[in-house]
């Protein structure tokens, strides 16, 4: 399948099964934001959840916060992000279209669409911070910024993280959440959204080389090997370093994991050296345990929630012409632990009572331990079809052998293949793939 046709298949996948809307359709949409849907909005809680578990959970020396969208304008002024967070923008002399002048791709797809040479103004500087009005008196109404990144909410908690917690360096803060950016070309899907999720980590390490490259280093495998943990084609991912004249303002050095989309490598998360540019810059400070004042350096992984959503899925979005019972089908080979539904339950016979009440009684078993779907419609082969699509992992069917021997089918979402497992059994079963 060539690369367009995979983007199309997926952004109508997406639509019609309910991973991601537009934002605000039925008003005609609201460039760069997106909704995500009932299976969307479980694939994105997992991502999470999972990001959470193995950043926080699992460690001890991380712990988490949850900051304020909005923030005092002067952590933006202080962070260098009023002045230094902008893209450079140039404007199509004909048609008053704006580009990103690092976008050289963008720039030439332009160009060929009109028949004469393109004049473009001179690029200058955009900067991408979205403003919003606060207050209750017109006129003084104060102007704050939806946070670009949700980076600054852990440095301004700093002091108040060290000071109720027994954290000491090497230690990091890790959180999750919006931010928003005045994208000035916002596309490929959701890709390059105005609105979009973070899952980041600072890392506060001794101010010295070897501590900063050797984080540096260690964060940078923990986060790679995070994404093949869930499945990710190992083939498909790669390490690309930032030149000089691409690194954002705060960086000492920086790499981005970048995933081969269908658009191209695209990066999808990156680590960074910030050094100690914000805590200096927010005039703060780390007292060790000998009494020394230092100001510590930081690494930092800073993931995109919904990039790493979109690239699970184009990962995992396979056309299948032929399964064991020789028909067609479009399956996602989600991780399980990643899969919206874990385990989908039918009755073979919607009109037999007493399948449906078997059934019934299964799911209601299982829901409280899995996110369980239940589908009674049309024949069997198009319930399997359909959970497919979904990247339901299993899928038990409650036929006329269960009310003899209390016993399913298990069928499996990859292999197609079924096996028999008692009811008594099943609920171990699904938590014995998942963990
Ligand atoms: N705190 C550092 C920071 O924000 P970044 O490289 O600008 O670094 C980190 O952003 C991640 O946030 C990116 O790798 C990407 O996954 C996500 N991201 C950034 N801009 C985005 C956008 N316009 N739409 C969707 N995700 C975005």
């Amino acid at each position: 399948m060539n690369n367009d046709a995979l983007m199309e298949k997926l952004v109508a996948l997406c639509k019609r099964r309910g991973f991601i809307f537009p934002g605000s359709e039925i008003y005609g949409g609201l460039t760069g934001t997106w909704d995500y849907g009932p299976l969307g909005a479980l694939l994105k809680q997992n991502i999470k959840q999972e990001w959470w578990k193995s950043m926080v959970q699992l460690r001890s020396d991380v712990v988490g916060v949850d900051a304020a969208i909005m923030m005092n304008p002067e952590v933006w002024k202080a962070s260098g992000h009023l002045e230094a967070f902008t893209d450079p923008l140039v404007e199509c002399m004909a048609c008053h279209s704006r580009f990103r002048a690092d976008k050289k791709e963008e720039i030439e797809i332009h160009e060929k669409t009109h028949n004469e040479k393109v004049e473009w103004t001179n690029p200058k500087k955009f900067n991408l911070l979205v403003e919003a009005k606060l207050g209750v008196i017109e006129g003084e109404k104060q102007t704050v910024y939806l946070r670009g990144e949700i980076t600054q909410g852990v440095f301004v908690n700093f002091e108040n993280v060290v000071s109720s917690t027994r954290v000491k360096i090497p230690f990091g803060i890790a959180q999750i959440g919006k931010a928003f950016r005045n994208e000035i070309t916002p596309g490929n899907f959701t890709y390059r959204s105005r609105e979009f999720e973070q899952m980041e980590l600072e890392f506060f390490v001794r101010p010295e080389d070897k501590e900063g490259n050797k984080w540096f280093d260690y964060w940078k495998k923990e986060r790679m090997s995070w994404y093949v943990s869930l499945g990710f084609n190992k083939e498909k991912l790669r390490f690309r370093k930032h030149e000089d004249d691409e690194r954002a303002h705060y960086a000492k050095f920086a790499e981005d994991i970048e995933y081969d989309a269908p658009f191209g490598w695209s990066e999808f998360e990156g680590i960074h050296h910030r050094g100690d540019w914000d805590l200096s810059r927010h005039k703060l400070s780390y007292t060790d345990e000998n009494g020394e004042k230092l100001v510590p350096w930081v690494i930092e992984t800073s993931g995109g929630v919904d990039r790493s959503l979109l690239f699970f899925l184009l990962d995992s979005y396979k056309d299948d012409p032929s399964t064991s019972s020789g028909q067609a089908r479009t399956v996602l080979k989600l991780h399980p632990r990643l899969a919206p539904y874990k385990v989908a339950v039918f009755p073979l016979l919607a009109n037999k009572e007493e399948l449906v009440k078997k059934a019934q009684g299964i799911y209601n078993d299982l829901k409280p331990q899995f996110m369980t779907a239940w589908d009674a419609r049309g024949n069997i082969g198009k319930r399997y079809l359909s959970q497919d699509e979904a990247g339901t992992p299993w899928c038990v069917t409650v036929d006329f052998q269960t009310l003899e021997d209390d016993t399913v089918t298990v069928r499996d979402r990859d292999t197609a293949k079924q096996e028999r497992v008692k009811i008594e059994r099943l609920a171990g079963y699904i938590s014995n793939k998942l963990s």
